[in-house]
């Protein structure tokens, strides 16, 4: 499915709207270029979920944990793979763990660097640079048939 997003108020409403479906062990890969909007989608998501903390690039420290206060969903892990030289250093700062706790949803910039140890049931967002704004291009909820389409202008 695809979202255009032509301001950061069109991605926070699309965030809002994944936030309403998230359960938690859900895993969800960002991937796209720099500047694409994968964090800003992160912070807005973070906000939905009641995280309270301001959640930016987390780039130095490849993960972030953080609490969130939504109905089932008490954490949400933030990973940025970006400068991850080896996806065992993620296996020892205990990312896996998080992947299946069922209070958790992570979610991670760079997914494409660790694709070998994201498990199927991970959902993929491709963030893409258009003339108008960001395409977001997903497959979160593919299976839902009752899935609402987010409104795009
Ligand atoms: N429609 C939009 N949705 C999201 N961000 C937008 C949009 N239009 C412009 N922007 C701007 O684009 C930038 C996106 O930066 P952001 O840090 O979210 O990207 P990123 O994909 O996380 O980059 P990086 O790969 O460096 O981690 C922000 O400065 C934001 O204000
Ligand atoms: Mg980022």
């Amino acid at each position: 499915m695809k979202f255009l997003s032509k301001t950061e108020a069109d991605t926070k409403n699309f965030a809002k709207h994944i936030a309403l479906s998230l359960k938690g062990g859900d895993i969800l890969a960002l991937d796209g270029e720099l500047g694409s909007g994968k964090t800003t989608f992160t912070r807005f998501l973070a906000e939905a979920l009641k995280v309270k903390d301001y959640v930016n690039s987390p780039t130095f420290v490849i993960m972030k944990v953080y609490k969130a206060k939504a109905d089932k969903i008490k954490n949400l892990v933030h990973i940025d793979a970006y400068r991850l030289e080896n996806q065992k250093d993620l296996v020892d700062i205990g990312a896996l763990e998080y992947f299946d706790s069922p209070q958790a949803v992570t979610v991670i910039e760079w997914a494409e660097r660790i694709k070998k140890i994201l498990p199927p049931r991970t959902q993929y967002f491709k963030f893409e640079h258009v003339r108008e704004g960001r395409l977001i291009n997903y497959s979160y909820g593919k299976n839902q048939k009752t899935r609402n389409e987010p409104s795009s202008k």
